[in-house]
């Protein structure tokens, strides 16, 4: 091989190399000057075929249909009309910390997950409803559901105990009192592992649930999180330990069933004695004695918690049939379901679904629980319940 031949051949390598770099400069040059338009072609490109929602004319979407057209429609898929929803909106937005999304606007964020609560819907027919990808759903599902958590101070009820000079005939008697309590089961679904803690006496497989509420039906606290298994006394005995647990004042109380033991702060009836109410409708025969007098008063005004679970359920379809979710995102969401269920009472002039479930009676089989009972407040009770009686007598 002569020199001659040798040159060349790197000749010809250099000029290749030569070559294929100029091509990327070229490229490179392309890229720069082409580049942007062609990346907002692209993303442009994306945007068409992810968001048919941007197709279809405004007054005609399904979001329109159900937040502008009518309140039957609005009330129907989300629980409240189009003016308490804008207010919902405006709630979240301004201390929920929702905000308005590039290509989807908070009210449908919100309509999105109001819509789920309310039917159990799941993702993929929201998505269908909505012309949205499963993703924006879940996302916007989340966010909401944050947004609406964070409204828990501002959503809670403080609730005004019975006064001194109570008119009303039904609570006149409990003096001092701030509501009723109770526990309520709802259903869940969870890996089978954990399926014996989560089981109920009646074998069912959810959480328990402790509610608080005033005497108008607004939750004044929620405690969602305990096995289905624990007894309503233990959930009770957590949530008044609790760093942001159930307080109540000195000298209040709750009024709270059977499953409890009467002890301060917590009024429950005469074990033993008649008590529910359809032992007291118009043809059964009228109390006996002191006991069934108080029992009958007080399990009239401790309703006002099965009413409150009742209505809770009632608009929220996504607690009455057992979900997927997590567990501790389906805790949220119970939570989320109640303070939405305080911000419909404050603002919704009337309930529609605010139905007569007025003496909804609940059949449960009485057993001792361990909240501590005091001599004290027993002998409170035995007042009480003999003052009635007297009034009675006269
Ligand atoms: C929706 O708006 C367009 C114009 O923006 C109008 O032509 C059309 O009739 C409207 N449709 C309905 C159902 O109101
Ligand atoms: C509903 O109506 C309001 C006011 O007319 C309008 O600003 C809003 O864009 C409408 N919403 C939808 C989803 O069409
Ligand atoms: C549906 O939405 C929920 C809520 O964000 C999410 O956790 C779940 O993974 C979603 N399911 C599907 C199939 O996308
Ligand atoms: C409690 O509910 C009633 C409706 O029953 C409502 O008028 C009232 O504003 C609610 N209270 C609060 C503090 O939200």
């Amino acid at each position: 091989m002569d020199l001659q031949h040798l040159l060349t051949t790197e000749y010809i390598i250099l000029e290749e190399i030569m070559c294929q770099q100029l091509l990327v400069v070229l490229i490179w040059l392309f890229m720069a000057i082409h580049g942007h338009s062609l990346r907002r072609r692209y993303r442009n490109g994306r945007d068409i075929r992810y968001r048919m929602s941007a197709r279809i004319p405004k007054n005609i979407s399904h979001l329109n249909c159900i937040i502008n057209d009518s309140d039957s429609v609005c009330i129907d898929k989300l629980r409240m009309d189009r003016n308490v929803f804008h207010n919902l909106v405006l709630l979240t937005k301004d201390i929920g910390g929702l905000t308005d999304g590039k290509y989807m606007s908070s009210s449908e964020k919100l309509a999105m997950f109001l819509n789920i609560l309310a039917y159990h819907e799941k993702n993929r027919s929201i998505k269908v409803d909505y012309i949205r990808s499963g993703w924006s759903v879940s996302q916007a599902f989340n966010e909401c559901l944050r947004a609406i958590l964070k409204l828990t101070p501002l959503l809670l009820v403080n609730s005004k105990s019975v006064l001194e000079d109570e008119i009303e005939d039904r609570w006149k008697w409990f003096k001092g009192c701030l509501g009723a309590l109770d526990g309520t089961y709802v259903h869940i679904r969870v890996p089978s592992e954990y399926k014996p803690r989560y089981r109920t006496r009646k074998g069912d497989i959810a959480t328990n649930v402790l509610g608080v509420c005033d005497r108008y039906l607004n939750f004044t606290y929620v405690l969602s999180g305990w096995e289905g298994s624990a007894v309503d006394g233990r959930v009770l005995q957590d949530a008044i330990v609790r760093r942001n647990g159930l307080k109540i004042p000195e000298g209040n109380y709750y009024l709270c069933d059977g499953g409890y033991t009467n002890g301060k702060c917590f009024l429950s009836p005469y074990r033993g004695y008649r008590y529910w109410l359809r032992n007291w409708q118009c043809d059964n025969p009228p109390p006996r004695c002191r006991e069934e007098l108080f029992n009958t008063k007080y399990a009239r005004d401790r309703n006002v918690i099965e009413r409150a679970f009742g209505l809770l359920k009632g608009h929220w379809g996504i607690l009455r049939s057992s979900s997927w979710y997590s567990v501790k995102d389906y805790n949220r969401i119970i939570s989320a379901c109640c303070l939405i269920h305080n911000f419909i009472r404050r603002e919704m002039d009337v309930d529609p679904l605010d139905i007569d479930m007025e003496e909804q009676v609940e059949n449960q089989p009485e057993h001792i629980d361990v909240v501590e009972s005091s001599e004290e407040w027993t002998t409170w009770r035995d007042e009480l319940s003999q003052s009635m009686w007297n009034a009675r007598s006269n």
